[in-house]
């Protein structure tokens, strides 16, 4: 049976982790894959993690399956972290799931059983495993335009343009913050301006949100999502808790949907539970738990408000330290679109063959995109990233 198979490419981000790895040169830098690091290039257990992790070993007295849906605090907490109180509380649920792509996942099957015949339309660009997770559960999908990756802007115009033509009903994959790859978000009166179309042409927004609280705050972040919530009879909304929580290798997210009413919305959850058994049966339970302890004690919550604050900032000065070292090393280009970008990532302008340099001759690693992960920058390589930058230019 095997016989018949080739093997499969690497993957075009989590490749990278292993061709970094095995890359000798002490120099190495990597800028690839969507983990955050300190100053000192570590990924460590955020300290209220580490806390709470101690309250659930000392006082967890039970490993039993807890159910397709997952752990009921948890579920109540990322509602209200995502809708805060822009919605009632009757037409919405919330079900755990394993990461953000779990939820991806669970979402595809959900809006496949809905309206199979349905595009979901995602962004130009948009996450590289947007497309083979969701058209590999059998979407069907096409891209509207949102960055001019030679200008560094977004496209608005031609964005607005392009779903106020789509069919009716059709499902949007929105970015609710830290647009990956681009890190460029619309503002608010922009995304107000999308909300209309979407609102005027009955179309589904079905959004992600991976990188809640690295662009501004919590609350910030989750602006097109509450605005959303306000406007429209449907909507989905995927979160993950590797990022904000530091928990990638535990497996946290949570898939909400907002249905036309209660009815709907008990139907629609009886379908996703039924969707989950036939996927992974039960959502691991651990992270989720570590999330629900600190979203639900009032010091550990303010104190995990820090530590995201400080990995918040620590992406900002990256990406000015970048900006000013490539003044100095490049000064015939601009890269000031860096410090426009929010979050971890944004595209730094070189061609595919300027990255696979820039890996050959000098061991800097990113996607071929040229994306790069602001947090493999620090105080300590940035020269040197500058320099093997503009020698590639
Ligand atoms: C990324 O974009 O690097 C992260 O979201 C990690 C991943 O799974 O691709």
């Amino acid at each position: 049976m095997f016989e018949t198979l080739q093997a499969a490419p690497p993957d075009a981000i989590l490749g990278l982790i292993t061709e970094h790895k095995n890359d000798p040169r002490p120099q190495k830098i990597d800028l690839g894959v969507g983990v955050f690091r300190t100053a000192e290039g570590e990924t460590p257990v955020l300290d209220v993690v580490k806390q709470a992790e101690q309250r659930i070993i000392d006082t967890q007295d039970s490993k039993a399956y807890i159910g397709t849906a997952g752990d009921p605090q948890f579920n109540a907490s990322m509602q209200a972290l995502t809708f805060g109180d822009s919605v009632d509380a009757d037409r919405v649920a919330t079900i755990q799931a394993p990461g953000g792509s779990g939820s991806l996942r669970v979402a595809a099957s959900l809006i496949l059983r809905a309206r199979p015949n349905a595009t979901v339309w995602v962004s130009d660009p948009t996450w590289g495993n947007h497309v083979p997770l969701l058209g590999g559960a059998g979407l069907t999908l096409e891209p509207y335009p949102y960055y001019d990756t030679d200008a560094h802007v977004l496209r608005l115009d031609a964005m607005l343009e392009s779903l106020a033509a789509l069919p009716r009903g059709d499902l949007v994959l929105l970015h609710a913050c830290c647009h990956n790859p681009s890190g460029m978000d619309p503002s608010e009166d922009e995304w107000r301006a999308i909300a209309d179309v979407i609102v005027e042409r009955e179309l589904v927004p079905f959004v992600d949100m991976a990188y809640q609280g690295f662009a501004h705050s919590l609350n910030d972040d989750a602006f097109i999502v509450r605005h959303l919530a306000e406007r429209v009879p449907e909507m989905l909304v995927c979160n993950s808790c590797s990022k904000n929580f530091g928990l990638y290798r535990d497996r946290v997210g949570s898939l909400s949907f907002l249905a036309a009413d209660k009815t709907a919305r008990d139907i629609v959850y009886s379908q996703v539970n039924s969707i989950v058994r036939t996927i992974y049966s039960v959502p691991p339970d651990h992270g989720a738990v570590v999330v629900a302890t600190i979203l639900n004690d009032k010091e550990l919550k303010a104190a995990w408000r820090v530590e995201l604050a400080e990995m918040r900032g620590r992406l900002r000065e990256m990406r000015v330290l970048l900006n000013d070292a490539l003044k100095e090393k490049a000064p015939d280009h601009d890269f000031s679109h860096l410090v426009r970008a929010r979050g971890m990532f944004c595209f730094l302008g070189i061609t595919q063959d300027q990255v696979n340099r820039l890996k050959k001759d000098y061991g800097v690693y990113m996607v071929g995109s040229s994306r790069i992960n602001t947090a493999g920058i620090t105080a300590h390589n940035v020269e040197y990233l500058a320099e093997s930058i503009a020698a590639t230019l």
